[in-house]
């Protein structure tokens, strides 16, 4: 006969396999929308199915409507958040939702032990039961907290860094290796002792250790890697939520949770492989980066150019290459580049995008950005395929790009970026850089480019000086 329980846990493997789908087709741009009608979906039946499990297994109508009413209130922040965020700001977005995660992971386990470890009879019931029960349990209730307490510190600090309201440079502290070895020393030594004698104070201190340590591994992150940090804590909350899962055996929470740990490892990873840096490193909060000194370089001095100089090159050029960055989407001047490289294909110019894995401030941000300005897919190329073309390209744009084109990355091994890919704009016969000021970018490096003698630099908003482009370009 079909219980209630057996429904809610097929409905839950629905889910599960909704989730999955969602995935499939989030990872393909034609395939993007319905990815997410999937994950919708599974999200709506997971929700229902919880709400059903919880009324049937004797809730008190208090605690119904307390469930209730908290999605309610959730359901209508997150859509109140969605539609007025930027795209610009979605990472720090995604990083307070992943701090979320790792609370919720952080309440779980703490309630967990208020009910087994702390409680006699739930003590009894388990040891009762059988006797290695209350080790797993206890087990689960510390790995539990760990995870999550590391997840919500980091992710508050990620979210500070990338919305500017602390500096992305990484904090240097003496022996910070030392102190993260022993942070992970101090939490294996204390989950042996929980669970072989629980007591309230381990739980204090794994709890504060976690968020010390979670604090620690990001702020050590220099701002140019905060794109792996962002996935590496996704990866982190999607554990916190499988350990939730166990806690509260709920096969549909290990599952996601599995399923966006594990998602989450793998994007960590195919980035430090596009920036060449070190996984290990990364998920270590910089393990084995020494502290660089501050930048007191002289380059020399700058060139300035106007509009019409620059639309007079244009007319000129056989072929141009667009490189954005950041600073094109703060400016919302895709549209006008859109229609810039437009016009210039039609008067014959090779007008091509050369795209950074890591331009702007999420994976895929400039490829959104230009898709919805309806530039063809054809022309959009990866760092990898385009960095060949520069040395035979007349003009290069780079348009509110700093980090991404920054030649110290491959000629200063002393840069806090070293050994980072970068598109070789310098190569072409005449780069363009359209910026507000000569500020450095989101790490904080001084760009060279900006001195190279075939560079100049078009000062104010990108989408202005586009515009200005377009009205003294030839027709
Ligand atoms: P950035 O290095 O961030 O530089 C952007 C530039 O745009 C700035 O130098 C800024 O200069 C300029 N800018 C800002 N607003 C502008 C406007 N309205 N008009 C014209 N210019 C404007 O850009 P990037 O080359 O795209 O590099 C991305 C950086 O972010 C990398 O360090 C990357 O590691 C990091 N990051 C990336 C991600 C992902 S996944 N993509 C996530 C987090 C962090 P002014 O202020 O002088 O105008």
């Amino acid at each position: 006969m079909l219980t209630i329980d057996s429904a809610a846990k097929s409905a839950y493997l629905v889910a599960a396999l909704l989730f999955i789908l969602a995935l499939a087709g989030l990872s393909k741009h034609e395939s993007a929308k319905l990815g997410n009608y999937f994950g919708i979906a599974g999200m709506g039946i997971a929700l229902a199915a919880t709400v059903v499990l919880a009324a049937d297994h004797d809730i008190e109508p208090s605690g119904l409507g307390l469930l209730l009413g908290a999605s309610v209130i959730g359901a209508a922040i997150g859509l109140w958040r969605a539609r007025i965020v930027e795209m610009t700001g979605m990472p720090e977005l995604i990083a307070l939702l992943h701090s979320f995660v790792g609370l919720a992971a952080v309440l779980v386990g703490w309630n967990g032990y208020l009910h087994v470890e702390a409680d006699p009879a739930g003590h009894e019931a388990l040891r009762l039961d059988s006797a290695g029960l209350l080790g797993i349990h206890s087990a689960e209730v510390f790995i539990g907290i760990f995870i999550g307490a590391v997840t919500f510190a980091g992710s508050i600090v990620a979210n500070l860094k990338l919305s500017a309201r602390i500096r992305s440079s990484p904090l240097m502290l003496p022996g910070k290796n030392l102190l993260n070895i022993g942070a992970l020393v101090g939490f294996v030594v204390l989950t042996v002792w929980f669970v072989t004698a629980p007591q309230l104070w381990q739980l204090v201190v794994v709890t504060v250790l976690a968020l010390l340590l979670g604090w620690h591994l990001v702020a050590s992150i220099g701002g140019g890697d905060m794109p792996v940090v962002v996935s590496m804590l996704n990866s982190y909350s999607g554990w916190a939520a499988a350990a939730s899962g166990f806690l509260l055996e709920n096969d549909l929470l290990i599952i996601t949770g599995a399923l966006v740990g594990s998602s989450g490892a793998y994007l960590s990873y195919i980035m430090c492989k596009a920036m060449n840096r070190s996984f290990v490193s990364v998920i270590a909060g910089g393990f084995g980066v020494e502290a660089t000194a501050a930048e007191t370089k002289d380059y020399g001095e700058h060139r300035e150019i106007n509009a019409d100089q620059v639309a007079a090159l244009l007319a000129d050029a056989d072929s141009v290459i667009v490189t954005p960055g950041y600073g094109m989407a703060v400016a919302q001047a895709q549209y006008g580049v859109a229609e810039l490289t437009r016009r210039l294909r039609e008067k014959g110019v090779n007008a091509r995008f050369g795209i950074h894995p890591v331009a702007g401030r999420l994976p895929g941000h400039m490829n959104v950005l230009l898709a919805e300005a309806r530039v063809p897919y054809d022309i959009v190329l990866e760092m990898d395929e385009i960095n060949e073309e520069f040395a035979d390209t007349s003009v290069v744009l780079v348009i509110g790009a700093n980090d991404t084109v920054n030649p110290a990355a491959s000629e200063d091994p002393a840069s806090p970026i070293a050994g980072m890919p970068v598109l070789t704009v310098w190569e072409a016969d005449n780069v363009i850089v359209f910026k507000r000021s000569m500020a450095p970018g989101y790490a904080g490096v001084q760009n060279p480019l900006f001195f190279r003698d075939n560079s100049a630099m078009l000062f104010g908003d990108a989408k202005d000086r586009i515009e200005d482009i377009l009205r003294a370009l030839p027709v």
